[in-house]
């Protein structure tokens, strides 16, 4: 059951921007400082507070917290089940939180901190509020390479537990403004530092003592990246059962069993190998859901966008040649499905490398697996 949605906070409103722009003068710079500090007061007090990363908005809290770890919960309205990340601004904050970092877990942070990549480590028992870690012997941790976020978490002087900041089941937030329309009067501040740049969440990973790597979300480091630094990586399985036909297998990261980011509206993906014949029936499914008199549009990369005529709301991609331009504008595209009332969607596939992985992934989920296949 979902928590209510109860909005009775006066949320703040802190502008950070000039502390990730280039162009930003002296002054500027010092206001942003000043809103990093306040904002880190807050977190430091117990409040809840939204910040930029470089993947995604957190909603953050003193991850030592049961109280303002609650109030995350409550404000997002999040299954319980569901564990949260925990996040640092200094590599020497670990040693608190965890018991043992192996070999491989050590040569993963080495490589990709500060960045897109958590690590499920054993978590020192009483380092974090047992809500933190849903039950969990484990707790996720990750770094984010973002100048606010690490800023703010040093300033709070406490490791910060961080799901993304938005409504559960709802697209994660690119931009301050996601995070106001899902989470305004429900917590306690939010500071703006502008458009992430990933656009979807952390990869998630767990080190085996063998060397092995298993991804558990894939997320903003590919596995490619992955397989350069460990000896070798597989995917839960869990991630690979499709949703057809047998009971898919538990996933490891509890919160992989949820559906996300899907829009209000109907969406199907249509993949093939032949990019007219794609074309063709996606063009005849919006022909036909105009003629039911839906409210339709279309998620499409950058060179077949031309191709399509009629629909009500036409979103880019990007170049197929870039996914990481996809992983950017994703979320963004399913809350503008969603503000533009549109009831039936139709996305094109893109090829499951490097960040083109995570972006399937989180399509997928966000069509609960409705896929054409031409
Ligand atoms: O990029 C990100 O990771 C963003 C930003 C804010 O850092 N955070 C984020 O958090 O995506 P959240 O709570 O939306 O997703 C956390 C995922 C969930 O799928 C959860 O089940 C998994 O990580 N997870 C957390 N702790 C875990 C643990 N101890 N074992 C397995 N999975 C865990
Ligand atoms: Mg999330």
């Amino acid at each position: 059951m979902r928590d209510q949605d109860q909005r009775d906070k006066h949320t703040r409103y802190w502008d950070a921007t000039a502390w990730v722009s280039p162009s930003a003068d002296g002054l500027a710079e010092a206001k942003a400082e000043e809103a990093i500090a306040e904002a880190a007061q807050v977190l430091a007090g117990g409040g809840t507070v939204a910040f930029p990363t470089e993947t995604v908005y957190g909603l953050g809290g003193d991850a030592r917290s049961t109280e303002a770890v609650e109030n995350i919960f409550k404000a997002k309205g999040r299954p319980s089940d569901n564990p949260l990340i925990v996040h640092i601004a200094e590599e020497s904050q670990l040693a608190e939180l965890v018991t043992e970092v192996n070999d491989t877990a050590r040569r993963l942070m080495a490589e990709f901190w500060p960045g897109p990549l958590t690590l499920v480590l054993p978590v020192r028992p009483g380092a974090v509020s047992p809500r933190v870690t849903a039950g969990l012997s484990t707790v996720g941790v990750r770094m984010p390479d973002h100048a606010v976020a690490l800023r703010l978490i040093a300033a709070a002087g406490c490791p910060v537990a961080a799901p993304s900041a938005n409504r559960s089941g709802r697209p994660s937030p690119t931009l301050a403004s996601h995070v106001g329309e899902d989470l305004d009067g429900a917590i306690d501040g939010i500071v703006d530092g502008g458009p992430t740049g990933v656009g979807l969440e952390s990869t998630v990973v767990e080190c085996g003592a063998d060397g092995m790597v298993t991804v558990l979300r894939p997320g903003g480091i590919t596995v490619e990246e992955l397989a350069r630094v460990a000896a070798s990586v597989q995917l839960d399985p869990a991630l690979e059962s499709g949703g057809g036909g047998e009971a898919p297998a538990r996933p490891k990261a509890p919160g992989m069993k949820y559906t996300h980011y899907a829009p209000s509206g109907s969406l199907r993906i249509v993949m093939g190998a032949s990019q007219e014949a794609v074309a063709a029936r996606i063009q005849a499914e919006l022909d036909a859901a105009n003629a039911r008199g839906e409210v339709t549009g279309i998620l499409a990369f950058e060179e077949h966008l031309a191709k399509y005529h009629g629909a009500h709301t036409m979103l880019s991609l990007g170049s197929l040649a870039a996914p990481e331009t996809a992983a950017q504008r994703l979320y963004a595209a399913l809350r503008q499905f969603d503000e533009a009332g549109a009831t039936y969607m139709l996305a094109e596939a893109c090829p499951e490398e490097g960040l083109g992985a995570a972006v399937m992934n989180r399509l997928l989920k966000a069509a609960g697996h409705e896929v054409i296949y031409v």
